[in-house]
């Protein structure tokens, strides 16, 4: 039997109690590296703004440019869904543009798309077009002049709004949800309302699943975040690597006759 993680996939996963491992990806190498370690679900996250293409916030990030690493992972995964995010724009205007954004990125490649916030009508079209939904609550990036900054959303009175957002989300038709960015204490309360599976980020441990950034669990980043860990220290890696090479051609060790014809 195929072992292929499908959109149904996640929720038999969520109800037998296996944790759903999802990561982010946005190239090919990437895509073989995340597949091969059994990584359930590939996200070409709009983060990609932010942590590609040096942006401060995921906000200029294009339709097209989604599609353009969609279709670089897509020949990366063999087993994975492959799920991408409708980027700030591609949807908001109108639930007929939501849809034409979503088929833009499943004939580059994708399984399914993800998007932020409160579009139910949305969710329901693209579902209804055969088009797998994950919906993305709490802090959402796309909104992050409204919050005023990356900040922990649904203490005290937000609570509440979280929870019946996170459940118009699943009575649209999403699959799957993002909790981003809230107490542990909430994202337990959600995921035991909704039937759906939960992929937290900064959620605590009571989620059906986690997602993290690749650059921040290799160590390219900066900084590690509170609800983020370095698994390795890729940059340091590379830097030194860098700085070798560069001392090797000044000096003239690089390449040398092993290296040559
Ligand atoms: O764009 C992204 O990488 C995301 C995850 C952080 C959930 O939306």
């Amino acid at each position: 039997m195929s072992d292929k993680i499908t959109a149904p996939s996640l929720k038999r996963m969520r109800d037998a109690g296996e944790k759903i491992v999802c990561l982010t990806a946005y190239d090919y190498p990437s895509a073989l590296i995340a597949d091969e370690a059994r990584v359930d679900v590939v996200l070409v996250g709009d983060s990609v703004g932010n942590v590609v293409q040096g942006y401060e916030t995921t906000i200029p990030v294009e339709l097209e440019d989604i599609c353009y690493h969609v279709r670089n992972v897509r020949r990366g995964l063999s087993r994975a869904l492959l799920v991408a995010d409708l980027p700030f724009g591609s949807y908001n205007v109108s639930t007929e543009q939501a849809m034409e954004s979503s088929i833009r990125l499943m004939k580059a490649g994708a399984d399914a798309v993800k998007l932020e916030g409160d579009y139910g009508d949305a969710i329901r079209e693209i579902v209804k077009a055969g088009i797998p939904v994950m919906g993305h609550v709490g802090f959402t990036p796309q909104s992050i002049h409204n919050f005023g900054g990356a900040k922990v959303q649904g203490r005290g009175d937000g609570a509440e709004a979280i929870i019946a957002h996170s459940k118009s989300i699943e009575a649209a038709g999403a699959f799957g949800i993002v909790l981003e960015l809230i107490p542990s204490e909430l994202s337990a309360r959600i995921t035991e309302a909704l039937t759906i599976a939960t992929i937290g980020i900064g959620a605590g441990p009571n989620c059906s699943g986690e997602i993290q950034v690749w650059h921040d669990i290799m160590g390219l980043s900066r900084k590690a975040h509170k609800h983020t860990k370095f698994y390795t220290n890729a940059r340091e890696a590379m830097l030194q690597a860098a700085k070798s090479y560069t001392g090797d051609v000044k000096k003239g060790d690089f390449p040398g006759p092993e290296n040559s014809f």
